[in-house]
């Protein structure tokens, strides 16, 4: 099929699934730790380069927390000397004077550091670690590194309701960009999902205070809020179409249209260890699978708006209605769109402490992970 697919521009290199934290709304696979073997500094170093010769902009290093890797200086360097944008996306955990200096040295552009909560008591609770203030202490040193301060905190029922601290929080450390990401249901997330979404009316409030503290703040700190799709009616454009821009490569050298195509069936992954990253851009059959709009049935085929939303998220239509080509149900012209409104209103339910059968949150841990089916 189509050569005539742009060029990837994001390659998202997971370096490691292995994570300090054990984040309940974790989107690595539940069943990471069967896949551990990681790939060696010198194959990622030609996935960069076929990455970039094929026309890849912007790399992100994550995981994982990719800080685990030793040779992660050295793939920064390699990358930024290829010409590609960098950034890492980083809990923080591991980031010490030393490695941020090696880091800048070998000419990161780019640090995302994600934060839990404005509460130690939250922080902690959520990612099983005591590791609040450590966090606070590795954002100064990136910002006296002369970094822009980007934060990113993922949003769900337990830290919504201190939206306004988190703010003042982001402020307070000179936050330039702050990005408050509801939860996506993947992976640990979905596992959890019952549990950590929301109700309407917390998402309500929380939007209010982000509006009213964009108006007091302006340029100085630019926010972001994103609403969970399980709220809307329209689907995102996720991954802006699948095999479209985006190129992620797992720790064990799977390379997926996204993070959570792995757990698709009928679709066999190209490994990078044997297979080329044009090869695997261009012609494997899983990059084709849903790429353009061959393969979209009723609504998606006719709908006014295939062209804007790609049908979705293909994972998500699979996860809630076990046909990754079907609309994403997230859609209120999709059939199974009830099996969303029933997740919110379960969710309800549990909020309001009228379900006491769902089980408790389940961490992201090795153990966990091992137990998983
Ligand atoms: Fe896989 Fe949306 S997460 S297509």
């Amino acid at each position: 099929m189509p050569k005539e697919a742009p060029p990837p521009l994001w390659l998202l290199a997971e370096l490691t699934w292995r994570c300090p934290l054990h984040c309940a709304f974790c989107y690595n696979p539940v069943d990471f730790a069967r896949h551990e073997a990681e790939l060696d500094t010198q194959t990622w170093r030609n996935v960069i380069r076929e990455a970039r010769a094929l026309g890849a902009a912007q790399i992100g290093f994550s995981g994982g927390e990719p800080l685990l890797r030793d040779d992660l200086e050295e793939l920064v360097g390699y990358a930024r000397g290829l010409g590609f944008y960098t950034n890492l996306i980083t809990s923080g955990i591991g980031l010490t004077e030393v490695r941020i200096g090696k880091l800048k040295e070998a000419g990161l552009d780019h640090i995302q550091l994600s934060f839990q909560d404005s509460t130690r008591e939250l922080n902690d609770f959520l990612t099983s670690t005591r590791t609040f203030e450590l966090k606070q202490r590795v954002a100064r040193l990136i910002k006296s590194h002369g970094y822009p301060m980007v934060l990113n905190c993922v949003l769900h029922r337990y830290n919504l309701p201190h939206v306004a601290q988190i703010i003042e929080m982001a402020l307070d450390m000179g936050a330039e960009y702050l990005e408050l990401a509801n939860t996506q249901y993947y992976g640990w997330a979905l596992l959890n999902r019952t549990q950590l979404m929301p109700t309407a009316e917390q998402l309500r409030e929380a939007e209010d205070v982000v509006n009213a503290y964009r108006a007091r703040v302006g340029e100085r700190c630019r926010i972001l809020f994103v609403v969970p799709d399980y709220f809307e009616v329209r689907p995102k454009a996720c991954m802006n179409g699948w095999g479209s821009v985006f190129l992620a490569v797992s720790p064990d050298g799977t390379a997926l249209p996204c993070h959570a195509a792995r757990s698709l069936p009928g679709l066999t992954f190209p490994n990078v260890r044997d297979t080329a990253i044009k090869d695997i851009w261009y012609d494997s059959a899983a990059f084709n699978a849903y790429r353009g709009e061959h393969w979209m049935k009723e609504p998606c085929r006719d709908c006014d708006e295939r062209h804007t939303d790609h049908g979705g998220c293909r994972c998500q239509a699979y996860q809630l209605a076990g046909d990754a080509a079907g609309a994403d149900p997230v859609c209120s012209k999709s059939s199974h769109h009830g099996v969303v409104e029933q997740a919110v209103k379960l969710a309800r339910r549990h909020a309001e402490a009228h379900d006491t059968t769902v089980q408790p949150l389940v961490f992201r841990s090795r153990e966990n992970s091992l137990k998983a089916r």
